[in-house]
């Protein structure tokens, strides 16, 4: 299978199990945006609380949530209005328009004719909007383009009302918005997305060690979602490569169908945002440390992820195409604690009282476990249709099952059967997904 061909199944797969939708589809779709379906936006949570948790648990982190809407002058400050910008060109035969670092040759990459190129016009990826009724310039706002501005204008509000001190960090999820010249592979890249981001502020001097500490941390934490290691690197960011807050940069990696691509960045940002909002705001941004009797301000390492790139990355490595006794199936081979669904509940065949006892098993189950039921299409189908969802295991109710109140609960990825009486399946399901 070609890594092209990859990324279209993934797509269908997306659709038709109701993962990833394109918005606006009835009106013809509108570019780079997506919809989350039932599967999707269930997958989506488990990701964003398995973070939040992660982060927010430890005693040294405390969570925000700050306006999409900020003052203008916060992006001003940090250098989003001068310097959030990319080189556009406009192929003049067929005018569709190319980040200028995308052409290689002299080629149109769409129209394929030979000819000129405009020149390179600086164009800033903020959406600009306004804010109340009246269209004029004074009244612009942004629609913010990271997460990571509404976190350093909190930095002494949450310093105050949590009593933490240094070193601490402030995570936070949202939306960004930006308005790429080139969206594109699926959920990679679009428009509208989520961050999930945390900024952790120690002493100046302490920065290359947190620097190293968040970069292992977060790694370990890609690992621990079941993303195949061999499929996972870090890479640092060249000097042409530094954002203009870094001092220095690792992307976190992960081989797509389409090459290896950044999913997360962990940043030393020193002490170039507060610095920039102090100057700026003409407030004092500064820090306290009561011990040492010493005033600064702190440096910043932060961790930013992109919620969607990451379920682009759970989703493609979780894509398996298997034969199973001369039968192709696909997987989703999802770690059970994030698979949207966690148990299918079928009837072998639709008599004897075996859909009336499924259906009480499934009664039972779903107040602890999200589960589905099916009646229809021969087992098979109803367990290929569960593999392609994710749902790690499968509990069919048999002739034995009137029997002796047993069913067999069937793993997707090694598809053993286990026979597990029906009083004791809740413990086993919770202790299997751990
Ligand atoms: N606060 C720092 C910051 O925003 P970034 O490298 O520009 O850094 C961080 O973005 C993460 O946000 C990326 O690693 C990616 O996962 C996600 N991201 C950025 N632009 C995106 C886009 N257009 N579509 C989807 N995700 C995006």
């Amino acid at each position: 299978m070609s890594n092209n061909d990859l990324m279209e199944k993934l797509v269908s797969l997306c659709k038709r199990r109701g993962y990833v939708f394109q918005s606006s589809e009835v009106y013809g779709g509108l570019g780079s945006v997506w919809d989350y379906g039932p599967l999707g936006v269930e997958l989506k949570r488990n990701v964003k609380d398995r973070w939040w948790r992660d982060m927010v648990s430890r005693p040294d982190i405390e969570g925000l949530d700050a306006g999409i809407l900020m003052h203008p002058e916060v992006w001003v400050a940090s250098g989003h209005v001068e310097g959030f910008t990319d080189p556009l060109v406009e192929c003049k035969n067929c005018h569709r328009r190319f980040r200028a670092d995308e052409i290689t040759g002299d080629q149109c990459p769409i129209c394929g004719v030979k000819h000129e190129f405009t020149e390179p016009r600086m164009f800033n990826l903020m959406f600009k909007t306004f804010m109340g009724p009246v269209e004029e310039e004074a009244a612009q706002v942004y629609l913010r383009p990271e997460t990571a501005q509404g976190i350093y204008v909190n930095f002494l509000n949450v310093l105050n009302a949590s009593r933490q001190k240094i070193p601490f960090g402030i995570a936070q999820i949202g939306k960004a918005f930006r308005n790429e010249i080139t969206p594109g592979n699926f959920i990679f890249r679009t428009r509208e997305f989520e961050q999930m981001e945390m900024q952790f502020f120690v002493k100046p001097g302490t920065d290359t060690e947190w620097f190293d500490y968040w970069r292992n941390e977060r790694l370990e934490w890609m690992k621990s979602l079941g993303i195949r290691a061999e499929k996972l690197r870090l890479e640092q960011h060249t000097r042409e490569e530094l954002a203009h807050y870094a001092y220095d940069a690792y992307d976190i990696q992960y081989e797509f169908p389409f090459g290896w691509q950044e999913f997360e960045g962990i940043h030393n940002r020193t002490d170039y945002d507060l610095g920039a909002h102090q100057k700026r705001s003409g407030k004092k941004l500064e820090y306290f440390d009561q011990s040492a009797n010493e005033r600064y301000i702190p440096y910043i390492i932060e961790t930013s992820g992109g919620v969607d790139r990451l379920m682009l990355v759970l989703l493609a490595d979780a894509y398996r195409e298997e034969e199973v006794e001369g039968e192709a199936r696909v997987v989703l081979s999802l770690q059970p604690k994030l698979a949207p669904l966690k148990v299918a509940v079928f009837p072998l065949v639709k008599k004897d009282g075996m859909p009336e006892l499924s259906q009480k098993i499934y009664d039972d189950l779903r107040s602890r476990f999200p589960a589905f039921h099916d009646e229809s299409g021969s087992i098979g189908r109803r367990y290929r249709r569960q593999d392609e969802a994710g749902t790690p295991f499968c509990i069919t109710v048999d002739g034995q099952t009137l029997e002796d109140e047993t069913v067999t609960v069937r793993d997707r990825d090694t598809l053993a059967q286990d026979r597990v009486a029906v009083g004791k399946l809740s413990g086993y399901l919770a202790e299997r997904i751990g």
